[in-house]
């Protein structure tokens, strides 16, 4: 409507928004009428690039200065939080800044403290500065300095871009397969051969989501072979013309596919043996063993099937890595009736996603791990696709995983099923 376009107050706000540029404006043209009439065109040339050098100055330094207060203002809200959290061993700040989804900063220990003490207070400081969370990491090549991030908004709460090998014609297992992104944005891979993967979370925690990545890194692979054990029938359904062999429901019917696993590894240990090796040569093919869902299988009436069932998988997942035998298995059980202790020690990777209590994420991640501040019992059953990843060494890593969605799953598999495979075992298709 034009008279609301040239109503008053309209243009009272945007004289008050432009202010500063009208004011320079007004002044730039006072001054070379003034400077016209005194001096000529020269001095009106030296005295226009003159105004508009100071005015470029004076914003620069405006800028500056005010970058600078904003500095020292959050070096002094970290300092206070500190010495609140740590008033006895306090760390000292040696870099703060400010990023996309709060402040992060490296901090030295005080010392004879260490960064693990410090993650221990993670909560109370995430209090102090009343943000989401706050993240306490180790630098990689110095034990004393610690890197904290100070989340104010949560860099997972978006879906993880994705997954970059959904357009490859074929993979390797041998090179690491791209599961996710940290917080930080970074891409996490994990590299399987000579690994085993435990995944534990509630219900739609996103488990099954993450298994689909490392089957379809496994089904678009020529040279390596699938054996599926789907406790839920339709998880893995789609990916079972691209398999091996695959059993559903029946205990006993998974017990025999996994022996059939276990006499593969026994005639590769026989051949190792005749080689003179101590594990299979790197690039050679891999098997990968999905468990999904393991709840199902040791938690059902036949105590019989039951027992011969964690005794094979066992053996496979403490002596299937040399043989390259990879075992990943998956439970919405996450307690020590289902994942006992000296099981869950076998795995190398574990990757705790939302679980209902601190108990549950240390079945999966190892005790110890809620009460320094890694609990998935603390990720946001919003977001799902998120957990903590814990390798052999180190800390777990908060990650959200790619997702695939079923029609991206029927293509891959779709593709995984025409690829021409080769296999080295006398099993399969061909
Ligand atoms: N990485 C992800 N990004 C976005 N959404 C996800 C992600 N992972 C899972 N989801 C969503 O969560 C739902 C449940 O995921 P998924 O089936 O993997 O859970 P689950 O842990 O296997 O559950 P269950 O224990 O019942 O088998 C999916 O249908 C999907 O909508
Ligand atoms: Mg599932």
């Amino acid at each position: 409507m034009p008279a609301a376009r040239n109503h008053p107050l309209r243009w009272r706000g945007f004289t008050r928004r432009w202010r500063t540029e009208l004011g320079l404006a007004g002044a730039f043209v006072a001054l070379r009428i003034v400077l016209g009439a005194v001096g000529g065109p020269s001095l009106l040339l030296i005295g226009s690039v003159a105004v508009v050098a100071v005015a470029a100055f004076v914003r620069a330094a405006r800028q500056a200065l005010l970058e600078r207060l904003l500095d020292s203002r959050r070096l002094r809200r970290w300092e206070h939080n500190l010495a609140l959290v740590a008033p006895e061993r306090t760390p000292v700040p040696l870099e703060v800044e400010a990023y996309g989804f709060g402040e992060r900063g490296a901090l030295r220990v005080a010392g004879g403290a260490t960064v693990t003490e410090l993650a221990k207070c993670s909560e109370a400081l995430a209090a102090c500065f009343g943000a989401k969370a706050v993240r306490v990491g180790r630098h990689p090549d110095h034990a004393g300095v610690a890197l904290v991030s100070v989340l104010m908004s949560d860099p997972l709460a978006r879906p993880a871009p994705d997954w970059p090998w959904l357009r490859r014609p074929t993979t390797s297992l041998w090179e690491p397969v791209p599961l996710g992104v940290s917080e930080g944005g970074a891409p996490i891979s994990i590299s399987l051969p000579e690994h085993n993967l435990l995944l534990g979370g509630e219900p739609g925690a996103g488990k099954s989501g993450a298994i689909n990545l490392l089957v379809a890194a496994a089904a678009l692979d020529p040279l390596a072979q699938l054996w599926l054990l789907d406790g839920k029938l339709v998880e893995l359904a789609a990916w079972r013309k691209a398999a091996v062999d695959s059993a559903g429901l029946d205990v006993w019917e998974a017990v025999e596919l996994l022996r059939r696993v276990q006499s593969v590894m026994d005639s590769r240990y026989q051949l190792l043996l005749e080689a003179g090796l101590r594990k299979v040569k790197a690039g050679s093919g891999l098997h990968l063993v999905v468990v999904d869902e393991l709840a199902h299988y040791l938690t059902g009436p036949d105590k019989k099937a039951r027992d011969a069932f964690i005794e094979v998988l066992r053996d496979l997942v403490s002596r299937g890595r040399a043989a390259g035998i990879v075992v990943v298995v998956a439970t919405q059980k996450p307690g020590s009736d289902v994942v006992p202790t000296s099981l869950r020690d076998l795995f190398g990777y574990r990757l705790a996603m939302r679980c209902s209590t601190a108990a549950a994420s240390d079945t999966i991640l190892g005790s110890g791990w809620a009460t320094e501040g890694y609990s998935a019992a603390s990720i946001d059953p919003a977001t799902r696709g998120v957990g903590y990843l814990l390798h052999e060494s180190g800390v777990p890593q908060l990650l959200r995983t790619h997702w695939l969605d079923d029609d991206a799953v029927d293509s891959l598999a779709t593709r995984a099923a025409r690829l021409g495979r080769e296999f080295e075992d006398g099993q399969g298709d061909e």
